[in-house]
């Protein structure tokens, strides 16, 4: 059986985040590994419903969120997190409590994300009726030393995905295509 990780994907709302952990968890379960994706939307449904984003509940969210990525790593799980996860603090609190973390800092310019704007939320967030939106009126912490940055303004969705793909097989976290088990 392969061992679990979590690949702890951060970046601003619209970067990428959810898209490429849709696609790379389809890969890898094509691959043979057990995968589950912790999307931020979702889980604000279900294990953080009620929460709101005031820098406490954000942390409270992302503590729930890589407590059970490492329950689900340590069993052999991959476990995809794509919460925005604005602070570094509380990140870096989850790679110490962690064996194997891959994080992917996805990187795009408030610019072209309010431009491209799929949801429709920087322009609320821009006139002022979303209070602490991140990147606009509430902070977004880029990490220091993450294991990869993708600039997703400037890069397509292949590009990134394929050079995700390819780290993750060069630390050896992922078992190689239509490989081995
Ligand atoms: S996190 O900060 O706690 O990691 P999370 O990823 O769960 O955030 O939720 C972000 C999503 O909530 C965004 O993609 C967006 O759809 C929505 N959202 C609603 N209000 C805000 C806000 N004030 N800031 C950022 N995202 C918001």
């Amino acid at each position: 059986m392969s061992k679990g990780f979590t690949l702890w994907f951060t970046g601003m709302s619209g970067a990428g985040k959810s898209t490429l952990a849709n696609l790379v968890a389809e890969e890898l379960r094509a691959r043979g590994h057990r995968v589950e994706v912790l999307d931020g939307d979702e889980i604000r449904t279900h294990l953080s419903k009620g929460l709101g984003f005031s820098k406490e509940d954000r942390d409270t969210n992302i503590r729930r969120i890589g407590y059970v990525a490492k329950l689900l790593s340590r069993n052999g799980v991959v476990a995809i997190s794509a919460a925005i996860s604005p602070y570094r603090d509380v990140r870096d609190e989850l790679r110490r409590e962690h064996q194997r973390f891959f994080e992917v800092y996805m990187n795009c310019t408030i610019e072209k994300l309010s431009a491209r704007d799929v949801k429709g939320l920087y322009k609320k967030a821009l006139a002022g009726e979303i209070k602490n939106f991140t990147g606009v009126s509430d902070p977004y912490e880029a990490p220091h030393s993450p294991e990869l940055v993708l600039d997703s303004g400037t890069e397509s969705v292949e590009e990134s995905y394929q050079k995700l793909i390819r780290r993750l097989e060069e630390v050896g976290y992922i078992n190689p295509a239509g490989g081995a088990r």
